[in-house]
């Protein structure tokens, strides 16, 4: 053990990290022993690097931006939907799809004490994201008479609970066998001057690192190999937090499986351009999405001779892989994307600070940015209200109450 300390001594200095061992003396044998490993298996050059990008301003200007194509599925001829079905149902009912849903945010908008998934819609049967999730993917097994693989992605933060969740409501009387868990990666988070943070604990304050932590994860946590063994072909990856969500959708595999495309992704109809979302479109020749927050007022407002919107197709994390391209996806290093929040931390006299204002810079990876590796992808245009109610803030505009109308309305129930 002290071999062991004077090496992460040496280490910290190097880098400037010292203060991380401040309150070492304080903690549990068996805490020191995992702030020493945390510590030894950091990349404190991937930190180094990860800061001095905090200063850099983005720069859009570069990039030749173009619409992206698309399909519309209500507006696709019979013929053409009956034959994209036909391939779709044919590989689901072969047991090639498989499903990941993302569960590994902190959800901090809404502000539910536990893993988002775990949150009661207000529906009279009180039914968690979860089970209302599993609902979709019992009803899609029951339809094409397979056991659909369900992974969930969880975080250091989230797994446990989880896991005690789904466990404590029985897997929602889906067979506990087809459903898989894994944790994502995580990176620590650093204060203005580039210093690692120390949790609550005096420990190192690690954050899940982003929706763009699946590829790696799964990579790690043996996934592919897993889904492989299976025979899986397709995986659809969504996020935990749209209600609406329609994991198991026959056109949506048919398309990619027609249009020989390694990712499919759906959109919804932009509400206006001013929307905060971000939209699919194509970045120096590649699909991407663009963020609200990248694109000029000019480009948002942009119409084509029908009147709809030129960069119009919403990106709501509603995707599906090839599994070839997921693996060749999780060797490629993403870019992280830096994020200023507000995270109480221990100062250096040890007392816990809880800042009213962003202190904190958190990394994460986007699971978008793992578009431009292929050189198309197939956009299926699908309707709103049909499949998409994410539940985000707490109130108002995508919160409980707007989800739960929409699953309403959907769901034909009343009164509820
Ligand atoms: P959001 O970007 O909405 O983040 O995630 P969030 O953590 O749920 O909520 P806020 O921003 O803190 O309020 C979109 C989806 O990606 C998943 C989330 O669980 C959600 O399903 N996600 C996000 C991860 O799985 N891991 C992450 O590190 C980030």
């Amino acid at each position: 053990m002290e071999e062991k300390l004077e090496t992460v001594k040496k280490m910290l200095e190097k880098h400037g990290q010292e203060h991380l061992l401040t309150f070492y003396d304080r903690l549990s044998q068996e805490k020191q022993n995992q702030l020493l490993d945390e510590i030894l298996t950091t990349d404190f050059k991937q930190i180094e690097e990860l800061y001095e990008e905090t200063k850099e301003k983005p720069n859009f200007e570069d990039v030749k931006l173009e619409p992206i194509a698309y399909l519309e599925k209500a507006k696709l001829p019979k013929k053409q939907l009956d034959k994209l079905t036909a391939l779709g149902e044919d590989a689901i009912r072969h047991g090639k799809l498989a499903i990941v849903t993302m569960a590994g945010g902190q959800g901090t908008r809404l502000g539910h004490p536990g893993p988002k998934g775990t949150f009661d819609l207000g529906l009279s049967s009180h039914k968690s994201i979860f089970e209302i999730l599993c609902d979709g993917i019992k009803r899609a097994s029951e339809k094409y008479n397979v056991t659909i693989p369900w992974y969930l992605m969880t975080s250091d933060a989230n797994n446990d609970e989880t896991i005690n969740f789904f466990e404590k409501n029985n897997y929602f009387g889906y067979p506990k066998s087809a459903v898989s868990f894994f944790k994502q990666g995580k990176l620590p988070m650093l204060d203005i001057n580039g210093k690692i943070l120390l949790d609550e604990n005096g420990m190192i304050m690690q954050a899940a690192d982003g929706h763009g932590g699946i590829f790696e994860a799964m990579r790690k946590n043996g996934i592919f190999y897993q889904m492989k063994e299976q025979g899986i072909e397709w995986v659809y990856i969504g996020g935990v937090d749209n209600v609406l969500a329609k994991m198991v959708d026959p056109v949506l595999t048919g398309l990619a499986i027609d249009e020989k495309t390694l990712i499919a992704g759906k959109s919804v109809v932009k509400a206006n351009p001013q929307e905060k979302v971000g939209v699919f479109c194509k970045k120096d020749g590649k699909p991407s999405v663009i963020e609200y927050s990248e694109i000029s007022k000019e480009l948002a407002e942009a119409r084509d001779e029908n009147g709809e919107l030129l960069y119009g197709e919403s990106h709501i994390l509603c995707n599906q892989f090839n599994l070839e391209i997921l693996e060749k996806i999780s060797t490629n290093r993403l870019p992280y994307h830096v994020a200023f929040k507000k995270a109480s931390y221990l100062d250096a006299n040890g007392n816990l600070v809880k800042p009213s204002e962003p202190n904190a810079y958190k990394f994460e990876a986007f699971l978008f940015d793992a578009f431009s590796m292929v050189d198309d992808m197939s956009i299926l245009r699908v309707k709103r209200e049909e499949e998409f109610a994410p539940v985000k803030n707490a109130e108002g505009v995508d919160s409980p109450e707007t989800a739960r109308e929409l699953y309403k309305k959907f769901h034909n129930i009343e009164n509820l």
